[in-house]
């Protein structure tokens, strides 16, 4: 492991998806922000990616109501849906992957699915394929449908979870870095409404009026996202929300410390 440790990233479904449109791919951002993984690589930072959902797991669950497990009611169309959204996020996964490919890199996809059960922060899995000492093969996993033990069956594991449990447990990560679509960080009022300004510094008990669209998203939008940044900022120096279309914040982060955003604190 190099002296500039590990730099955790999640590119927000918001970012490389259309959220409000199925299986809507943001190709122009999956472009830019793979760019920007080459700049940090060739820097010497050591990488791990999580990706988020977006319109590929999003609408279909909330429609088959994937996140409350399995209803009996429905439940042969649930265990289809439950396949096409895996199958969806691997697609999902491969875009980013062929585009880190064209540039030079070379990374491992890991779908949840596969290798972590249940949901929420507590997930099991083994996280060891995230320690990687180099970017010979960078780690990227996602939100995803995974298995539960109990008698939900399936559920909703999403990036943010992964963002936490990978910054907790895997040592010397220096930066944990969440995408965000179309705002520069998190915002006082839902990024709409004229009043909403950004928030530097976001610490537990500052109030957000926080635009989660509860009828697109079912892991808990920009909440959840919140909460679990503050908990890695505990542990983590650099913790932010940035926009994702705005690379040169990224590195400017990186080389100073500081950007426009929003930085996380205990
Ligand atoms: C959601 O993952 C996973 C599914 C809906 C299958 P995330 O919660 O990480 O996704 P985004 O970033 O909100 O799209």
């Amino acid at each position: 492991m190099n002296s500039k440790g590990r730099i955790v990233i999640k590119l927000g479904g918001g970012l490389i998806t259309n959220k409000n449109l199925s299986k809507t791919i943001n190709k122009e951002a999956i472009k830019n922000v793979c760019n920007t993984i080459k700049q940090l690589n060739d820097e010497g930072y050591v990488l791990i990616i999580v990706h988020g959902a977006g319109s590929y797991g999003h609408i279909l669950s909330k429609k088959m109501d994937i996140a409350n497990g399995i209803n009996n009611e429905i439940q042969e169309q649930q265990i289809n849906a439950v396949q096409q959204i895996r199958s969806n996020m691997i697609e999902l996964n491969n875009e980013v992957i062929k585009s880190l490919k064209k540039i030079g890199l070379v990374a491992i996809g890991h779908p949840p699915s596969k290798w972590a059960k249940g949901i929420g922060k507590d997930f099991t899995g083994n996280l060891d394929i995230f320690e990687t000492i180099n970017n010979d093969k960078i780690p990227i996993c996602f939100g995803d449908v995974v298995d539960r033990d109990d008698s939900n069956k399936f559920g909703i594991l999403s990036g943010d979870d992964l963002m936490y449990r990978i910054s907790m447990e895997i040592p010397n990560v220096n930066f944990t870095i969440f995408l965000l679509g179309d705002v520069d960080g998190v915002l006082t009022n839902p990024p709409n409404n004229v009043n909403a300004k950004l928030i530097k510094n976001y610490s537990k008990n500052d109030i957000t009026n926080t635009s989660h669209s509860s009828d697109i998203d079912v892991t808990g939008g920009i909440d959840l996202k919140l909460l679990r940044a503050v908990e890695i900022s505990k542990k983590i120096e650099n913790v932010w929300f940035l926009n994702g279309n705005r690379s040169e914040r990224i590195m400017q982060l990186i080389h100073t410390g500081t950007t426009i955003g929003t930085k996380i604190l205990p």
